[in-house]
């Protein structure tokens, strides 16, 4: 029978797509005039939106209109230039068109029958991040949805090369994400076994505590599968020690994750690679494109060393798709993750750097890490500022601190600054906890932030905390 009653006429699409293009250059355009965050509170949405599905449909870009104007506007602008809280994203526009075009498309990047043009983009795309990265020909990988779900691959291969053993523990530092310990339960390790290990002095993993409690594990009859070591914590941006983590690792035969959601993507300069350096020698690597280089959501991706390590515990063999085995020159994607029907997301990437270049990329990330250096200058010479991590990658730890306030008051009055900032809508920062210090961060990776933003931003703060102390001092006189 089929219907024509989903179908738009030609001209609809196109009025459609412009009316889009329209909307989404003029957010462009104007996104700095703005505040960095909108938001509402859930009894007025649900009022408003909270309603059964229309049975007849209405003007296609009357929907358009109402989806710019009142749905996407309420939410933090993460592009934004002067957004420095969690981890920011700024995508490219072919990025962002890459998305559109695949979906428009109507690829299944699963196996080489159904996407053969993708499929290859994907491979050559793992593989220009395996080269950044420095890891060993062999070692391959896939786009996943981000790093949470790159971390369950990682730790599915870890299990499964030494034999998926009873009483498997993963070790981390306390500064590593929440998305790893889960992905280490989600894979089946009991929460009381992912040891979470107090961090050095500077935030890193301490291998010898490592070392000791591995061996005490196995003393108990427990059996290591994986340390997942960082770069680039979310909190301080600290990088572990990877070189040395591949060496013990590999003389213990360990598997070694490394999160580089974050972070990874600094491999692409000069100063990146020396900070991470040691990362190639890693079994698996997760890193986010949604993050630092510059990628609509969701662009997360795993290198394995060895890539059979990710296809032996997720073939999937079923007779409905018996026609799409090919043979090894021609891999199916699906068949190393979780995912069978997925999206090319490595399309975004590929399109992106084909349009823009590597040397523009290296500049955008390079310049977030300049910025990072500069806004610890600034808080270093700013008499009300102090600096409490420096600047590691592109993350700064800093709080205002007038001097003669017990711990308490400088986090009742930290807690006060950044409220300040987030209503004040000129920026958006958030904070983080320093062992048990009140923290506020930056994390600046968006490529259209100028060191004027960061200045300005900085300067707010200072200013936030001098108003509060003139305040708090009248009040305690
Ligand atoms: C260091 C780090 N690891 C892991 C994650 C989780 O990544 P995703 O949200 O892409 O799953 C994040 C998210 O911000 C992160 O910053």
């Amino acid at each position: 029978m089929g219907t024509a009653e989903l179908q738009m006429s030609p001209e609809e699409m196109r009025a459609c797509a412009r009316r889009v293009v329209e909307l989404l250059v003029e957010r462009t355009e104007t996104l700095g005039d703005g505040p960095p965050w909108d938001g509402e509170f859930q009894q007025g949405l649900a009022e408003q939106f909270h309603k059964m599905p229309p049975e007849e449909g209405r003007e296609a870009t009357e929907v358009i209109e109402q989806v710019a104007r009142e749905i996407l506007p309420l939410a933090a602008r993460l592009d934004h230039p002067r957004f420095f809280g969690f981890v920011p994203v700024s995508p490219t526009w072919p990025s962002v068109l890459a998305d559109f075009m695949a979906a428009a498309w109507t690829v299944n990047q699963c196996t080489w029958l159904t996407a053969s043009g993708p499929s290859q983009i994907e491979l050559t795309v793992i593989d220009w991040i395996r080269q950044w990265l420095g890891c060993p020909d062999g070692a391959g990988g896939l786009f996943v949805s981000g790093a949470s779900e790159a971390a369950v691959h990682a730790l599915v291969a870890a299990r499964e090369a030494v034999g998926a053993p009873a009483g498997p523990v993963v070790y981390m530092s306390d500064q590593t994400h929440g998305s790893i310990a889960r992905a280490a339960t989600t894979v089946g390790v009991r929460p009381e076994h992912v040891r979470s290990l107090p961090s050095d002095s500077e935030y890193r993993l301490d291998v010898e505590l490592l070392a000791r409690r591995v061996a005490a594990d196995r003393a108990a009859g427990l059996v290591p599968i994986a340390v997942c070591a960082n770069a680039g914590t979310a909190s301080t941006g600290t990088v572990d020690p990877l070189a040395e983590l591949a060496d013990y690792c590999a003389a213990e035969g360990i598997w070694l994750h490394v999160d580089a959601a974050y972070g990874g993507f600094a491999v692409v300069t000069e100063t990146g690679r020396r900070q991470l350096g040691g990362i190639g020698r890693a079994d698996s690597v997760s890193l986010d494109a949604h993050k630092w280089f510059f990628q609509p959501y969701e662009a997360g991706c795993l290198i394995v060393k060895d890539v059979r390590t990710l296809e032996r515990p997720f073939t999937l063999r079923h007779d409905v798709i018996q026609d799409t085995i090919w043979g090894s020159n021609h891999p199916n994607v699906a068949d190393r993750g979780l995912q069978l029907s997925r999206a090319a997301r490595s399309l975004k990437l590929w399109m992106s750097v084909q349009t823009f270049g590597m040397a523009a990329f290296r500049r955008a990330v390079l310049s977030g890490l300049e910025l990072a250096r500069r806004a610890e200058e600034q808080i270093q010479s700013d008499p009300i500022l102090e600096l409490l991590h420096p600047a590691s990658l592109s993350i700064v730890c800093f709080r205002v601190n007038p001097g003669g306030l017990d711990e308490d008051t400088l986090k009742t009055l930290n807690a006060h600054v950044l409220a300040k900032v987030f209503w004040d809508g000129h920026s958006f920062i958030s904070s983080t906890t320093l062992r048990q210090t009140f923290a506020l961060r930056l994390c600046i990776v968006n490529r259209a932030t100028t060191s004027a933003d960061v200045r300005e931003t900085l300067d707010r703060v200072a200013q936030i905390g001098r108003d509060w102390v003139q305040n708090y001092g009248r009040a305690t006189k």
